[in-house]
């Protein structure tokens, strides 16, 4: 039986995967793995309900756009003159997915000496010194992803409402389900998106905790956006009342820690900030300012997946100083959960994971195979595990529940750390 710890393990079963099914090697490997033993009896965690609706299914089917925000996004841009409306929309969706995060000033130092040193061994002596560093730039230029700041004026924010609104509505909202399906009583009374954009948050958060929500505080540095966002919430004109009370706009993050949200978010913002260093700060921030929840969401890319664990690292190894609520943070739900929209996110709490993280994560799509299913898994104690459950040795009910789960969803299992043995060493790359 082996436990996984390292990454580069996992790397190397994926590759094993990859066109052929689960490969000799790699079921050999998963029919070793462990833990994976208990269902969780102990809360009679099933009740009544049959095993497709375990209490560890998470995912959200379907997401629809609430009809009063559709309607008035519609009107809005039947009365813009954004020329070519759906090659903009293509173009910056494109645009958005394949971003990379950009370049650190140090690591464009270290890739210009290393260019210079490769020149000046491949170079005659000649070669003067202005030259040299004109071949440097130049190579430099050619090789170095250019990240650009966007400007979200008026013409781009539509476009950006058009491409994004219903995308960003519909990752929230699993966020938010997250949050609320394993923590019904739940009810927070504030909220605030930062780089708020088109508002989706607001309106997302507004579906599931309206009853209780009193105020939506949205930070956006463009006033186009914040413009925006506010027309949407009139039902697409500039007069008239708020769909949803309670809703303030500003242009800048406040920074003080007296005041706390029940709920942080920041949704597809952080990879618009210049470097690292903005980055940090925003996130401290952000989690100063959070009493509850922060939840923050990027695409569902590398560049993406790297923002958040950055983010989450720096929130949960208590580099940031938060004098006025010491509470330590944890990690509530990671889960890169891929469907139409793919997009990543991590829901960093205040307090003590005790309740939270009992059972384990589904990493992939589950495999169903003819009397055994195979399942990969993050558990509680950040193992990784890929299981192969079937019925004989699991149970009935534990094999049934991971036949019906999906990605992203918790498998109702306990899998108490003492019962994992010591971690394989890495298989030789193949
Ligand atoms: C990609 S949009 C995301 C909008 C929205 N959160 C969503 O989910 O669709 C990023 C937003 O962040 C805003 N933004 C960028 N830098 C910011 C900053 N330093 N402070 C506040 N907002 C910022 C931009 O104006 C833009 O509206």
């Amino acid at each position: 039986m082996a436990t996984v710890r390292s990454p580069s393990y996992l790397l190397t079963l994926g590759r094993w995967r990859r066109g052929v099914g689960v490969a000799p090697q790699a079921r050999a490997l998963a029919a070793l793995v462990p833990g994976v033993s208990q269902v969780d009896n102990k809360s009679g965690f099933l009740g009544k309900r049959p095993h497709r609706r375990h209490p560890g299914i998470l995912k959200l089917p379907c997401v629809r756009l609430p009809r009063a925000l559709a309607d008035a996004a519609q009107l809005m841009l039947l009365d813009s003159a954004v020329p070519n409306v759906e090659k903009q929309v293509q173009a910056l969706t494109n645009y958005l997915w394949s971003r990379h995060l950009p370049v650190e000033p140090g690591e464009l130092q270290r890739r210009a000496e290393h260019l210079e040193k490769k020149f000046l061994e491949n170079s005659d002596s000649s070669q003067t010194e202005e030259k040299l560093r004109g071949a440097v730039l130049h190579a430099l230029r050619k090789t170095t992803y250019h990240w650009q700041e966007l400007s979200y004026n008026e013409g781009l924010s539509l476009v950006y409402m058009a491409a994004r609104l219903d995308g960003g509505f519909a990752a929230v909202s699993r966020a938010f389900h997250e949050i609320q399906t394993q923590l019904p009583e739940f009810q927070p009374k504030t909220l605030m998106d930062f780089g708020s954009g088109t508002g989706s948050v607001t309106w997302a958060a507004h579906s599931i905790w309206g009853q209780s929500l009193r105020e939506y505080m949205c930070v956006d540095s463009s006033a186009a956006m914040l413009d925006l966002a506010e027309k949407l919430l009139k039902g697409g004109s500039e007069n008239g009342k708020l769909y949803i009370p309670g809703v303030f706009f500003r242009q800048f993050l406040p920074v003080s820690p007296k005041v706390q949200f029940n709920v942080v978010v920041s949704a597809f913002s952080l990879s618009e900030l210049p470097s690292k260093a903005d980055r940090a700060e925003i996130v401290q921030t952000l989690w100063r300012k959070t009493s509850d929840f922060l939840i923050l969401v990027e695409n569902g890319t590398k560049a993406g997946h790297c923002l958040l664990m950055e983010a989450r690292d720096l929130v949960l190894k208590g580099k940031e100083k938060s004098p006025l609520d010491p509470r330590p943070g944890f990690v509530f739900a990671p889960s890169k959960k891929p469907k139409e929209e793919k997009f990543s996110m991590v829901i960093l709490a205040r307090g003590s994971p005790e309740e939270a993280n009992r059972w384990p994560r589904i990493t992939q799509p589950v495999l169903k195979r003819p009397r055994h299913v195979h399942c990969h898994l993050c558990c509680p104690d950040g193992h990784m595990q890929h299981a192969v459950l079937t019925a004989r040795r699991h149970g009935r009910d534990l094999y049934r529940c991971a036949r019906v789960s999906s990605w992203g969803d918790l498998l109702p299992v306990t899998t108490p750390s003492e019962l994992l043995p010591s971690p394989v060493e890495d298989p030789p790359e193949s």
